[in-house]
């Protein structure tokens, strides 16, 4: 396991290249037991575990100019999607500042960087996840090439810390198909710094389907961080805290041993909690909709009448994520299509290892 001070970073000026130019892209990730609450810096409060989606990712290209003397804060232009966006420009200047410790080198050139989502970025989709991961893996590729006898456990951990560091869901957008963040007294090798890749996965969850149906699209009323921060002083914190521990073996358990039907009640009670977790917040707060309720119901008269096994769980928004056994996504789009009526209002998505 590496502690946060074997990520920091000495160099000689002489040891970097003139120019720079890469691309790099990075899936966004489902959480099965939920990161929910944070401490001291971007660490969780509790151990969470996702699956690494495939097709849903951010793609950014980024060109690195070095500078004659390095500048005190790092010289960036960020264009998502061909265009300016201050609110990313600000978590990209806090990002950066974060990892000057671990990634001293950014200072030395002046970076441009142009980045696009595979998915529509008013979606829901936790586009932060696999925005700074794509970012982090970008870094750190220029770190590999003036240190290239670096393990390769070490650059994915470090990665992974890295990213975590812009967003804290990012640790586990670096690798797949299953990731573990934050340190569990019972999983050999977790860390609260950075996700491991955890890969005993049972035949049954070799490749798992993920449609997101699109209730709410644009940006939340209460954001994660702010979710995040409320769960400081929450009158369930420690409870919280505890169960997730619990769910978080049961998981691997179900994953391992191929129990779609265990998995499946931890997934759905996960996102519960999670919302439960909101509701009762101080202040609190409600982000699903009444779409979410109707579709959550309608699932739950479809998995009785149908046996599928297919299960729902929810991020800290409106939009409902459909988890199921691959073979079954013929019968779950006639389902969506002709019984729901929603016709193209999802995305189809999926986690294959
Ligand atoms: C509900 O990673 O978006 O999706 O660390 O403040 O960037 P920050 O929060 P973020 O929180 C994600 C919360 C979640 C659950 C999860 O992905 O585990």
């Amino acid at each position: 396991m590496f502690k946060t001070e074997d990520f920091i970073f000495h160099f000689n000026k002489e040891e970097l290249p003139e120019q720079f130019t890469t691309t790099g892209e990075a899936p966004s990730n489902i959480a099965i037991v939920k990161y929910w609450g944070k401490k001291g810096l971007q660490l969780p409060m509790n151990t969470s575990v996702s699956f690494t989606l495939t097709k849903s990712k951010t793609i950014t290209t980024a060109h690195a100019e070095k500078l004659s003397k390095p500048h005190d804060k790092v010289l960036f232009s960020f264009l998502f999607e061909g265009k300016e966006n201050p609110a990313f420009n600000k978590k990209l200047k806090d990002f950066f500042r974060r990892i000057e410790a671990y990634a001293p080198y950014i200072k030395h050139y002046k970076w441009h960087f142009e980045s696009r989502n595979t998915f529509p970025h008013s979606s829901g989709i936790a586009s932060s996840a696999s925005g700074f991961a794509a970012l982090a893996k970008m870094i750190m590729e220029l770190e590999q090439k003036i240190r290239p006898e670096n393990s390769p456990e070490f650059h994915l951990a470090k990665t992974s810390f890295i990213a975590r560091l812009g967003s804290g869901s990012a640790a586990r957008s670096v690798a797949g198909p299953v990731m573990i963040w934050g340190k569990h007294n019972k999983i050999k090798e977790t860390s609260d710094n950075y996700a491991i890749v955890w890969d005993n996965l049972h035949e049954n969850f070799k490749k798992v389907f993920d449609f997101i149906i699109l209730v709410e699209e644009g940006v939340k009323q209460v954001s994660s961080t702010t979710g995040h921060a409320l769960m400081q002083q929450h009158p369930f914190k420690e409870k919280r805290i505890s169960i997730a521990q619990q769910r978080v073996i049961q998981t691997l358990n179900a994953l391992e041993t191929g129990d779609w039907e265990l998995f499946g009640k931890i997934l759905e009670e996960e996102a519960l909690m999670l919302h439960a977790m909101m509701m009762t917040s101080n202040p609190c707060y409600l982000l699903m909709k009444p779409e979410t309720l109707k579709i959550i119901q309608s699932l739950w008269d479809y998995r009785k009448q149908t046996s599928i096994p297919v299960y729902f769980t929810l991020d800290a928004g409106a939009n409902v994520h459909l988890i199921f056994p691959a073979s079954y996504n013929n019968q779950i789009k006639d389902w969506l299509e002709s019984d729901l009526k929603l016709d193209k209002n999802y995305i189809s998505d999926y986690i294959s290892s």
